[in-house]
């Protein structure tokens, strides 16, 4: 007899003679009732003993965690709460658990003592959720791009070149630490390291995936990325996975276009495929928001909220619109900011994300258009304003909640610019010599940008922790697992 899983039984509307499932106890009631949870679904299976057909010692052994097999007849079920229970024919136990050190009791457990224990937390309905919804939210990627023409290229994680910018880097060495080859001057010599220069670990795939838009076209990376940021925030990861698409021939507006219909797709994917999953979280959330006053409360549920960004344009907004927008709000007036803003240039800190998109706009808003000396050397400068000031052709998308989900840009194609700007900002053209090469050999136009998935994934589970979302985080001072 094979094996079906709880998902599968669940979805039966028959009654089965002779069914066979497997799982982990979540539960065993009034030595009669066992909830089972074998992870295909948030829900559980009930499975029915008679105790007198049983051995006792065999019954004591089917405690909270334990991994079992049974057998049996799946029937309509008699109590509430599920339609089909199985009533027992066989019962065995693969594999026991302690009772008294199991850490995943059936009660609340707050989500520090989760991250503690992540190699378990899975086993909760809440982390179960979580990471289904994650492998759903990447198979849409997958799936919407594989759709539109996109090449999946897969980016080097290690890396010879770290002019992008985007933050400090891990270094990658096989050198020995304690005593490593040194230069006369007393430096490092890292030609004597395993690949006879410096390396990091990427910070984006982006360079590389820029080679490849301008020949195969459309091409998009869906990896991991590192930075060495000391930010401990609930947003921040030292490891996170980036998704980059990258285009030829396409401008700014296209890139926004790309952006927006992406997102909307495959939050629409998951509202489609994981209901179940989000029924729950939604449910968690309004639990939490209860407990909170009710000024601080969130007037729209999870699903309301994902519904929402799916069903409604994107507000476009330009880097100077939404200073004039900031300069004259309240909290800017009233000094109620960190930072106050007072001059079109500023570098706008997550206080300012939040008020356009959480306060102002109420709903994902696309930046455009920003200084173009607090963005990174390949943006596409802009014709100098009437003020002449300059600006690159650079967009962030924000959300509700989250902040910064997007960063991308049209990409300077101008030989001439590219260098000029490398130049002022001491970046060696050495370096980028196959960077450079793209604008001397079929230079185009071309754009793309890169979302955080982690933080994707909190916006469609309505986790406030990044740590929650990732299954082993990687943050300052910890990389357990
Ligand atoms: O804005 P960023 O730094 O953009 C780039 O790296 C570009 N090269 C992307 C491109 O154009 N292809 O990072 C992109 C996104 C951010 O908007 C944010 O969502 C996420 O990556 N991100 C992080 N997520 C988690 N932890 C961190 N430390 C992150 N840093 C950036
Ligand atoms: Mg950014």
């Amino acid at each position: 007899m094979n094996s079906k899983t709880v998902a599968q039984l669940l979805s039966q509307d028959e009654t089965l003679q002779d069914v066979s499932v497997k799982g982990w106890v979540r539960t065993f009631r009034a030595n009669r009732f066992i909830a089972l949870n074998d992870g295909s679904t948030i829900n559980n299976i009930q499975c029915v003993v008679d105790f007198e057909n049983f051995d006792e010692a065999l019954l004591k052994r089917v405690t909270t965690g334990a991994a079992i097999h049974v057998t049996g007849e799946l029937v309509e079920s008699q109590g509430k709460g599920q339609s089909v229970e199985i009533v027992v024919k066989t019962l065995e136990v693969l594999g026991d658990s302690d009772p008294e050190t199991y850490p995943i009791q059936p009660r609340k457990h707050g989500f520090e003592f989760l991250r503690r224990n992540a190699h378990l937390r899975t086993r909760t309905n809440t982390f179960s959720a979580v990471m289904r919804l994650r492998s759903s939210l990447s198979f849409a990627v997958h799936k919407y791009f594989n759709e539109n023409g996109f090449n999946y290229m897969h980016t080097p994680i290690i890396t010879g070149s770290d002019a992008e910018g985007a933050g400090e880097m891990f270094k990658v060495s096989n050198l020995d630490a304690k005593n490593p080859p040194l230069n006369e001057d007393g430096s490092v010599n890292y030609k004597e390291d395993f690949f006879g220069k410096e390396t990091n670990l990427t910070v984006s795939g982006q360079l590389e995936a820029e080679t490849y838009a301008m020949s195969l076209g459309k091409v998009y990376t869906f990896g991991p990325t590192f930075r060495a940021e000391n930010s401990n925030t609930t947003r921040h990861l030292a490891e996170f996975w980036m998704i980059e698409p990258e285009v030829a021939f396409m401008d700014l507006d296209g890139n926004m276009d790309l952006a927006e219909d992406f997102m909307k797709s495959v939050l629409g994917y998951v509202l489609e495929n994981n209901k179940e999953d989000l029924e729950f979280l939604d449910n968690r959330l309004l639990q939490e928001e209860k407990t909170k006053p009710q000024a601080e409360r969130i007037a729209m549920s999870l699903i309301e909220k994902i519904k929402f960004v799916v069903d409604n344009n994107f507000k476009r907004v330009s880097y100077t619109e939404a200073i004039d927008i900031l300069r004259n709000s309240k909290p800017n007036k009233k000094k109620k900011f960190n930072y106050i803003i007072e001059e079109w240039g500023a570098d706008l800190q997550s206080e300012h994300e939040r008020f356009l998109v959480e306060k102002h706009f109420k709903c994902p808003v696309i930046l455009f258009d920003y200084p173009a000396n607090i963005k990174a050397f390949y943006m596409r400068l802009n014709e100098p304003d009437h003020e002449g000031r300059e600006t690159v052709r650079a967009m962030d998308i924000l959300f509700p909640g989250i902040g910064e989900m997007v960063g991308g840009s049209q990409r300077e194609e101008r030989l001439d610019v590219l260098k000029e700007k490398m130049k002022a900002l001491d970046i060696d053209e050495k370096e980028l010599w196959w960077y450079l090469d793209l604008r001397k050999y079929g230079t185009a136009v071309h754009s793309g940008f890169g979302l955080g998935f982690e933080r994707l994934v909190m916006f469609a589970t309505g986790m406030g922790n990044i740590r929650d979302v990732i299954p082993y985080p990687r943050t300052p001072q910890n990389a357990e697992f």
